[in-house]
Parts: C-alpha cells; structure tokens; sequence
C-alpha cells in the first residue's frame, strides 16, 4: 500500500524538503494562501521530534544508522592517503538544519559580492542578500546589534545556557594575549574586515529557550496551510518534460523510511514550477537522470539528452575541516557526555534541558572561534605552494580569512579506541579551498551511490595553509589552562629528535611567553601526512549546479532558472558560483529567502 494519498496536480513542487525548501515554501504559502504547494522529502518527518528539537542530539544523527542522513562515500584519493572519505548530509524533513551542529558563522560580505560581480549575478550582492538574513534571523544575543534581525523566523542566541565551555573561556581569554593584533570582539560576524582576525564568542542556531532552530519548524511545520502539502518518505527520480517545459516529477516511496512500499514510479505534474532543493548532493543528480548534464554522461546509462549542460555536478566543494584532540584536565566538563554512552549522565543532562532549556544538552560545545587571516608578516610561513593562491582569492579582500579556528568542547571520537581521558580539540576549517571535486550519477537506480569524488587537497594551498592552521592552533592551545598535552598518537609523527616531536611529549601548559615550536622541513611533511590522514568534511557541500554564465559551465542563471528549460528552477546549496567562509546555514538561509523573492515575482505574488 502507498504510504501517502498524493494528488496528481499542483501549482508547484518541491523535489527535496530540506533547509532552503522549508524557507521557500513557507514563505510562498504564507503570501499565497491559495497556491497548491507540494514538497516531496527522500528522509523522514521531523515534525514535534525531540531529536530536532534538543540541540544536544545533534551527534546522534551522525550514528552509522541513522536514519536522517545520507552518507555520501568519495572515491579513495591519494590526496587524503588513500582514503574514502564519507559526507554525512541531512536527509528528512527541514534536511542539513534539523541535523546541523548549529554553528552560527556568516559569510565575509566579499563573499557575495563575488556572486554578483564576478559571475554576473545581479541582486546577488552583499547589499542584497545582507537585508535577507537579517530578514529571516531574530538575533536574540541582541536584536539591535547592526546587521543581525530582530523579527524573523529563525533566533540565534547563546542558548539558555549562559556558561561557556571552559576551553572556549580560555581560548578567549589566553587568545588576544598570545596573539599580536588580534583582540577579542563581542561581534565576530559583521560581514566586514572587523570581523577577521578577532576572537569572537560563538553564537548558534539555538533560541535563548534553548532549542534547535531548524527551518522545518520555524517556516513550514508552524504555517502549513492544507494548499501546502509536504510528503516524507518521497524520493524524486527525475524531472518530466514536454518539449522543454518540465512539467512535473517521478518519484518513488523511499524504500529505506517505508520498507514495505512498491517501488512503483509514480508522475505529478506542476503546472507552474518545479523547484529542485535537494541539496548540492541531490540537485544535481536529478538533473542528470533528467537528462540534464555532460553527453558523456548521460550516455553511459542510455539517458536522452535534454540540455547540454557540462557544469551539472563538476565543481564539488567544500570546507576540509581538521580536528586535533589535545588532552584536558580530567575536571573539565567535555561534550563526551552528548555521545550517550554513560545512560545516568544522559539522563542527568535530559532533566536539566527539561528544566530551563541548558546545559550540555542545550547547546554544541563551540564556543568561541576566531577566523583567522595572515598577517603581511606571517604570509612567508605559509611557503610559496600557497603565495599564488593568497594572491588570486584574498589579497585585496580584506574581509576574507584563510581559516576559521576553535578550541572545540571535545572530541568526537570518530577513532573509537581512545583511552579514558578528557579532550578538546582544535578545529580548522579552510573557509576558500583551492581543490575541487565532482558529483554524477554512476547507475539508474536512484538508490545507488553516486560516482563522488570531494577532491578534497587536491591542491597544495589548502595543505600548506592547514599546515600553518595546525601550528597556530596548537602554540595557542598549549598555552590553555586546561591543557594537559596533545594527545600523541593522532598528532604528526615527527621525526625522533626534533623540537616538534618533544614538545608532543608536554602534560602541562607552557608560560604565554614560552618559546615557540619550531619546524623543521621535516615536521612540516609530517604535519602534511597527519592532514592527510585526518582531513574531513565540514559538512559544508556546495556549488554542484552553479549560478554562473552558461558558457562559463554555468547551470542556473541569475533567476535560478535551469539553462536551456523552462519552468524549472533549483534553490539550495547546489547554486553558489563561488565558496564562503561561514558555517552554510546562514548562506543557505540567504538563498531560501532570495529564491522566495525571485519566484514570488515570477509568479505574480505579493507579500513575500
Ligand atoms: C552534519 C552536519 C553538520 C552541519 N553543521 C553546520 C553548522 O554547525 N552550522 C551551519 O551553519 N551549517 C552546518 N551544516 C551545513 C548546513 O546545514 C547545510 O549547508 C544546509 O543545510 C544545506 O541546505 P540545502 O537546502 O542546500 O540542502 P539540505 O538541507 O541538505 O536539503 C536537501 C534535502 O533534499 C533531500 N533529497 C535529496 N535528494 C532527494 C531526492 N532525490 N528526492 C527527494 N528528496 C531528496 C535530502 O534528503 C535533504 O533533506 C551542517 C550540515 C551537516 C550535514
Ligand atoms: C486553498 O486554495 C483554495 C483555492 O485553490 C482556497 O479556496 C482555499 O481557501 C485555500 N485553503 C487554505 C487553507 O488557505
């Protein structure tokens, strides 16, 4: 039996119902009650789910069997010493942001003026897409804070738990002394150069009664009207056209949330739009078993060309985060108990979030960051597989920073035998990487991993500034209070004898004007081996379908509108022609809100 009564006819449909659909439909439905909207979700519901409501359940989504994400494997590359490295991305109803870490970074305001100016995106500029993110948020760390919002669907605060992680205090506190101009700052996320090289306290995507701020909940679930139908379980196969006019979708009961349902394809047409949000893992598959994408391609698996569009799923990028754990005092709280492991502690952490909302379980664990930019007199350090990148992407961008940097409130453990000890852990998170990968289909099942390949280093810059991220982390890091040594085995092995490798020795933190480690050659590929062996996802996958011109191997143009069709737009993370330094929910955010705009005036709809 089908799980869901679909209608065969809507105004207009949704292929995918994650972070930026959510934002979409729910403003479309509420300017447009009489609109018939339909959005069709591969994952589950998340609908009054306490599991996308505790923020502190964010690590369980991460679980190998879980259930509300996706996990993308990459080819084995020689990049990343021959792993494959895997990218987990949300898979349910309100899709990466009701599973995120909630992490609240905005972008450098270069960012997207480079959308605009570079790519030819006119309205895509900061001075566009700044307004709609203050739009959508209400920032309740302070509401009159300049370019934040007040009003909007979405609040970002410190939580309801005012304490901060004593790593993060530490790292605010011994940061600005440590390290020369680079002070702290109560606002780290202005969008300008002032923003940079600043030690900032980490707000989040959790509202000061502490609870997760998914789009699900705070655009759709709260104003669904019965014109707006929203479908879990729905996996969409591929767009259907007459001509070139795509006229609806075929999709399947997602067999992994109904394993009884036939897997019978089934067609509902849109008489308006159809929109594909299906992430920059999704969109862009759909496309190409749509017809849309390389010949080469499509002809591997006997699919009829409709457009001729080589840019579909080309260019995957990402943010290649590092995640070194350093040991702490064993009386420092850590996020180790969010990994539910010890059932009383959880419990315990349960009760209190019951209570008022904090604690542990009512926030992330990141809790102040810097994003970290060399300063003229450090770009040397860097070496020279790095001064031509420099030069290309931030050299006349002051706003731009090479890295984003944290004392993490532990560690994740994704290396399970670890001994009994207490972590944090320095995360570095390259917010422009020089390396790309791809994304294409490899099969016509549409339950069939995809041919990916993340790319990540494939580069030298991004190596060679990670390098420096791991050396600026760590001298900081070893001047903490809590700190009680790196935790060796997971760190470079360096060659016997150098100063590198004693100090990996130390149990105790060193005086603020302690000597810094100095590298050797030597220690610097060891440094590169050890990124290597551990560089992984920042969960941040984007620009598989970019917003550029055609002929540039562009696959949207400045109105989301797919090259070469019409009626079918894409509006998701697939669409940026350039990356950002920020954690993508804020730039995804961004774009729900803009893609509201752009469809409501193409369809004559007011309000939005
Ligand atoms: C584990 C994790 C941690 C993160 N942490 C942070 C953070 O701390 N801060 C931050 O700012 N950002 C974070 N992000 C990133 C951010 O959440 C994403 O960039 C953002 O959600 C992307 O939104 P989107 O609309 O492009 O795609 P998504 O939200 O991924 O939505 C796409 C949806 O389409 C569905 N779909 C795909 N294919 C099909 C199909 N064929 N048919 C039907 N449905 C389909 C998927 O199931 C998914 O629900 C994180 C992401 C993840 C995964
Ligand atoms: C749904 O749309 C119809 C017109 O198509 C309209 O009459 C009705 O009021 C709408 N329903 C809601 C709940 O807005």
């Amino acid at each position: 039996m089908a799980p869901h009564t679909i209608e065969s006819n809507y105004d207009l449909i949704f292929a995918g119902g994650g972070t930026a659909a959510c934002v979409i439909a729910g403003r479309l439905s509420k300017a447009d009650p009489n609109l018939k909207i339909l959005i069709l979700e591969a994952g589950p519901s998340t609908k009054d789910k306490l599991e996308h409501i505790r923020p502190g359940q964010y690590r369980m989504h991460l679980a190998p069997t879980s259930k509300t994400m996706q996990f993308y494997k990459s080819k084995p590359s020689e990049h990343v010493a021959g792993r494959a490295v895997v990218i987990p991305s949300g898979r349910c109803i309100g899709g990466g942001s009701s599973v995120n870490f909630m992490l609240y970074n905005r972008p450098a305001a270069s960012d997207f003026d480079d959308w605009q100016t570079n790519f030819g995106n006119k309205g895509w500029g900061s001075k566009d897409l700044i307004p709609l993110l203050q739009k959508a948020e209400t920032y309740e760390v302070d509401p009159t804070r300049k370019t934040h919002g007040s009003s909007g669907p979405i609040k970002a605060s410190f939580g309801a738990n005012t304490k901060m992680m004593e790593m993060a205090k530490q790292f605010l506190e011994i940061g600005p002394k440590f390290e020369k101009d680079r002070p702290e700052s109560e606002e780290g996320n202005n969008f300008g150069s002032e923003s940079v090289n600043v030690f900032y306290r980490m707000p989040k995507y959790i509202s000061s009664a502490g609870r997760r701020s998914d789009t699900a909940h705070h655009y759709l679930y709260n104003s669904e009207s019965k014109n707006l139908s929203v479908f879990d379980g729905t996996r969409v196969k591929r767009v259907i056209f007459e001509g070139t006019q795509a006229v609806g979708v075929e999709y399947v009961f997602d067999k992994q949330v109904y394993p009884d349902a036939e897997q019978t394809v089934h067609t509902v047409r849109a008489s308006r739009l159809v929109v594909l949000s299906a992430g920059a893992m999704g969109s862009s598959l759909i496309l190409e078993r749509s017809g849309i994408g390389a010949a080469s391609i499509l002809g591997k698996f006997g699919i009829k060309q409709i457009v001729d569009l080589p840019g579909v799923g080309k260019e995957y990028d990402d943010h290649p985060f590092l995640i070194t754990p350093y040991v702490v005092d064993a009386n420092t709280e850590t996020t180790e108990a969010l990994s539910g492991k010890d059932p009383e502690q959880w419990s315990k952490l349960l009760r209190q979030w019951d209570t008022d909302g904090s604690g542990l379980m009512g926030g992330n664990g990141v809790d102040a960051a810097i994003k970290m930019r060399p300063r003229e007199d450090e770009l040397e350090e860097l070496g020279p597989d790095f001064k031509e990148y420099w030069e290309k992407i931030f050299a006349d961008k002051p706003d731009k920073p090479l890295f984003w940097l944290s004392a993490l409130g532990g560690f994740p453990g994704a290396h399970s035998a670890l001994p009994p000890l207490k972590f944090m852990a320095l995360g570095c998170f390259l917010g422009y990487p020089a390396s790309r990968g791809h994304i294409h289909i490899a099969s016509n099942d549409i339950y069939a991993h995809p041919d990916f390949d993340a790319g990540f280093l494939s580069h030298p810059a991004d190596v060679a500034a990670l390098v420096w991220g791991y050396k600026k982390g760590r001298e900081l890091i070893r001047r903490m209070g809590v700190y009680r040594g790196p935790f060796a085995p997971l760190h470079p092995q360096f060659p016997g004898g150098s100063p590198a490798a004693a100090a990996l020795a130390e149990s105790v933190p060193v005086a603020l004007d302690a000597p810094k480690i100095g590298y050797s050659k030597e220690d610097d590929e060891a440094i590169a081996t050890n990124i290597r062996n551990f560089v992984a996802t920042t969960w941040h996958s984007l620009g598989t379908c970019p917003m550029k011109p055609r002929e540039q191997g562009g696959v949207v143009d400045t109105d989301l509108n797919v090259y070469g069709v019409t009626g079918l737009k894409i509006a998701d993370l697939s669409i940026p022609p350039a990356n950002v330094n920020c954690n993508t929910y804020s730039a995804t955010l961004a774009i729900g809100e803009k893609a509201a705009i752009i469809i409501a005036n193409n369809l004559g709809i007011e309000g939005v």
